[in-house]
């Protein structure tokens, strides 16, 4: 494999809105704020932060609802402030990649706005409109948003096209002066420095809607080959797709890098178990853990040689790990622990979502009036509509709403959290008081410290970055474990996902050395391992007189 800079990085991402407010008087986050942050993320030791969408936006959708590819939404400051921004990264050693957003534009965009002119107009064919069938909607196509994914506009008489807001039109991929304006636009962000994309639902930008087509549409490939000619492909980024639709089988298309597309994407299937499968998101099953490791081992073996895998948990669309799959009251430092543990043991690239790293959790607001997303106020009228109850409805909301992860960053105990002066945009979590940055950075046996020392291992340990994976103990329903190999090296991590202590057998005693551990006491000196609730711990096999210590 081609070594790549990306493959050790460790990659911090930022919501701006709820990140830290860094102007005076001013309610949410803003690029000022980011700068003003960057000394804590170097110290979290991530090299490179994913910055969520900082464009002009009427911020229907928190930005993702761009209204001009060339410039800074004014909440978040100005160009200026985007430049120094990149500057002061630079002198600090962390890349920044930004989010692009090109599957939609906002309806405020120049081109819609263009568009909406008349049926002949130049940007007319920008985006995506049909006549309707027998007086109504051309299909059954359905926004991810709740609803009809088309849209009237009487004066033209026609439908188009949007798999999320109406407010978000999705953009005709399939014509070629619009994709030569977004080469233009990406390469402008290349020239002023970033150092990649986080490309938002890229998978969707090859539908074909006739057929009822969403993700990895026929096009989809060949446009992200001419993307990548265009752009990214003669300068060293990193590029991420996210991409809901990824399986085993087509990942490969977009990372191998024979195909010369993308670094890596975003895959979902291990987020998407505890759903009832065929259902919405909202129709929450518990998760079995065997299921878990089925998937995450198929991923980490299909990538292995021809790809490469994004490790994560959270994002600003999912709920917080430690509320989902961890403990957020009595074991919440020891489940965040063992969450990360397993998480950066993997191979591939890992991401941590603002907050994450100090253990927050869900916002779990008791009103429906304190859930600011546009999803899940559409969803909410859906499922009412759909026949669930208020409280049936409320209680998946206060499990799934993507505003869990949306809350303001909780940075001290200070009015106010230290997030903003004003009142903060968003409500924050009542928490604050407990779960803070200010808290985690003077408590050694922080969550915080425990990523902290995770990133350092992968940056000092290649068998991390490069082994290769085997899933150990594959039929055990408490205890997580696996293997990673790398030229005669041997990496263990062992984790007890429940809270119920548990034994387990491992021969081969008296060869280890323990590289992490979320309790002080921790011990595979033994064959028999006890792990403690939540316990966590990943060592090195020693072999032989010298050790393996790399
Ligand atoms: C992606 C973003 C999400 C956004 C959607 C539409 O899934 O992560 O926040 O709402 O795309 O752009």
């Amino acid at each position: 494999m081609i070594k790549k800079w990306w493959h050790t990085s460790v990659i911090y991402q930022i919501y701006p809105k709820s990140f830290k407010a860094g102007r005076p008087d001013t309610s949410i986050g803003d690029l000022k704020g980011v700068i003003q942050k960057l000394d804590y993320i170097k110290r979290l030791g991530a090299d490179v932060i994913w910055l969520c969408p900082v464009y002009q936006s009427p911020q229907i959708d928190n930005g993702y609802d761009i209204s001009d590819y060339y410039s800074i939404s004014p909440e978040y400051g100005t160009m200026e402030d985007f430049e120094q921004l990149i500057e002061a990264c630079k002198n600090r050693g962390i890349r920044l990649i930004m989010d692009l957003v090109v599957n939609h534009t906002s309806d405020q965009h120049h081109w819609f706005q263009q568009a909406l002119q008349a049926k002949d107009n130049p940007f007319r064919d920008y985006y995506i409109w049909r006549d309707p069938i027998k007086g109504g909607v051309p299909n059954e196509l359905q926004s991810n948003f709740g609803g009809a994914a088309w849209k009237w506009h009487a004066e033209t008489d026609q439908y188009y096209l949007h798999f999320y807001s109406d407010a978000q039109p999705d953009l005709n991929w399939s014509n070629q002066k619009l994709r030569h304006d977004i080469y233009d636009m990406m390469n402008f962000w290349i020239d002023k420095g970033v150092s990649g994309f986080r490309m938002d639902v890229i998978d969707l930008i090859g539908k074909d809607p006739d057929h009822q087509i969403k993700e990895n549409g026929p096009m989809l490939h060949p446009y992200l080959q001419e993307m990548y000619e265009h752009t990214f492909g003669s300068h060293d980024l990193l590029t991420v797709g996210e991409t809901w639709g990824a399986t085993p089988e087509n990942a490969p298309l977009y990372s191998d890098p024979e195909r010369q597309e993308l670094s890596m994407v975003f895959q979902f299937e291990h987020l998407q178990l505890d759903k009832i499968p065929g259902k919405q998101r909202w129709d929450v099953q518990p998760l079995v853990l065997t299921e878990l490791k089925r998937v995450l081992n198929t991923w980490q073996t299909a990538l292995h040689s021809n790809g490469w895998n994004s490790l994560f948990w959270n994002n600003h669309d999912l709920p917080r790990i430690v509320s989902r799959w961890g403990n957020d009251q009595e074991f919440r430092v020891e489940s965040a622990k063992m969450l990360a543990t397993l998480l950066h043991g993997m191979q591939g690239t890992p991401y941590i979502y603002q907050g994450e790293e100090i253990g927050m959790t869900n916002a779990a607001y008791a009103s429906l009036a304190d859930y600011k997303d546009i999803e899940t106020q559409n969803i909410y009228r859906e499922r009412i509509k759909k026949g669930f109850s208020h409280e049936q409805t409320m209680a998946a909301i206060r499990l799934k709403a993507r505003d869990n992860a949306r809350t303001p960053m909780q940075w001290n105990r200070d009015r106010h959290a230290g997030f903003s002066d004003a009142t903060p945009w968003m409500k924050l979590n009542e928490n604050h008081e407990d779960i803070n940055v200010e808290q985690a950075l003077h408590d050694p046996d922080s969550i915080f410290y425990h990523y902290q020392a995770l990133i350092a291992l992968r940056k000092k340990h290649d068998v991390l970055v490069y082994g290769s994976f085997r899933l150990i103990l594959e039929q055990h329903e408490q205890v997580f474990a696996y293997e990673r190999h790398f030229q005669g090296k041997t990496l263990v991590v062992v984790c007890n996902f429940y809270e119920q202590p548990v034994s387990i057998v491992f021969p081969g005693a008296e060869k280890r050395i323990i590289l992490s551990s979320n309790y002080k006491d921790s011990s595979v000196e033994l064959e028999d391992v006890y792990l403690r609730p939540y316990e966590a711990i990943m060592y090195l096999e020693k072999r032989g007189e010298s050790g393996n210590e790399d």
